[in-house]
């Protein structure tokens, strides 16, 4: 990945967005409150940023796909009574994740909330890995991580509030094949999870963990057209018989993101339909 980002609101000014839409909360758990998305144009993190702002949250879209960012950006306008900002920038670089809490800082104020979302696999037998798509692996999805909580942490902790939600992955425990190399990145986030949880568990700050297993999604999607056989072994562990749906995958980051899940921390919670138990 290069090393620098450069970051920029798909809109100035008018992609902070504000307008009126039948679907309005007329309360919402997370009013008065900022949360940050990354990995947002799209899939499960896009079903979260819509989550959020259903519950009447400001939201910060983040994600290194400016064109699509951007025409999410807008339709969400059209759609939600929300307010809501897209952050286009690579966040698997310090000066990425610096730049995007630089922007929330501008237009919202102090985010209570990071979702730590981008990511995505490179489902492959180890040894058929290049250099590239381990690198990729361990970029997208812990770097990102690691350099989005480094940066928004300092803010909660100066505040003695905060809720970091990790995506990680079920493949780390439940066994599935070529997932060796995606599982040492997500594996990562897990175990950052635990350590930093611990770290600030005295400071208002929770630290959890999202683990789904298959999601219906995009990338599952073309998964089944490249590799059908191979996408139906992944489906075949879940005992419920189907993929999550992305809103599934989204109430649980809600939960854990809210008031109400004050006393859970640490935590890699699957939503995986039974796949692993225990
Ligand atoms: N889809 C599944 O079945 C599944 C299963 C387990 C875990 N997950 C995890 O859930 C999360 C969301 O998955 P998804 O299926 O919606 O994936 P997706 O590929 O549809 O979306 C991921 C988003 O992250 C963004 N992103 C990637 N690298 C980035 C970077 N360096 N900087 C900024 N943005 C970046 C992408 O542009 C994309 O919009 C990922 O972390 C993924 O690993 C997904």
């Amino acid at each position: 990945m290069a090393a620098s980002a450069s970051f920029c609101e798909s809109r100035t000014g008018a992609d902070t967005v504000n307008a009126s839409s039948p679907a309005s909360p007329a309360a919402g758990r997370f009013r008065g409150q900022v949360a940050v998305i990354t990995g947002a144009a799209r899939g499960i993190g896009l079903a979260i940023a819509e989550a959020f702002l259903r519950e009447a949250a400001a939201v910060v879209l983040a994600d290194v796909s400016e064109t699509e960012l951007q025409g999410e950006v807008r339709r969400l306008r059209r759609v939600h009574d929300a307010t809501a900002l897209g952050v286009a920038g690579d966040l698997s670089t310090e000066s990425g994740a610096q730049a995007l809490l630089d922007q929330t800082q501008r237009a919202f104020g102090d985010a209570s909330i990071l979702v730590n979302n981008a990511g995505g696999g490179v489902i492959l037998p180890f040894l058929s890995h290049t250099p590239e798509t381990l690198r990729a692996t361990i970029d997208r999805n812990l770097w990102t991580t690691l350099w989005c909580t480094r940066a928004f942490l300092p803010t909660m902790l100066r505040n003695r509030y905060g809720r970091i939600v990790n995506l990680g992955a079920d493949s780390v425990r439940n066994g599935l094949a070529d997932h060796a190399g995606y599982n040492a990145a997500k594996g990562g986030v897990h175990g950052l999870t635990t350590g930093l949880a611990r770290e600030f568990a005295t400071a208002g700050i929770t630290i959890n963990t999202v683990a789904p297993c298959a999601v219906n999604g995009e990338p599952l999607r073309k998964f089944m057209q490249q590799k059908p056989e191979v996408a139906q072994r992944f489906l075949s562990v879940i005992p419920l018989g189907r993929a999550a749906e992305l809103e599934e995958v989204a109430s649980m980051v809600t939960y854990l993101a809210s008031r109400d899940a004050a006393f859970v921390t640490g935590q890699v919670i699957s939503v995986n339909g039974g796949s692993t138990m225990l």
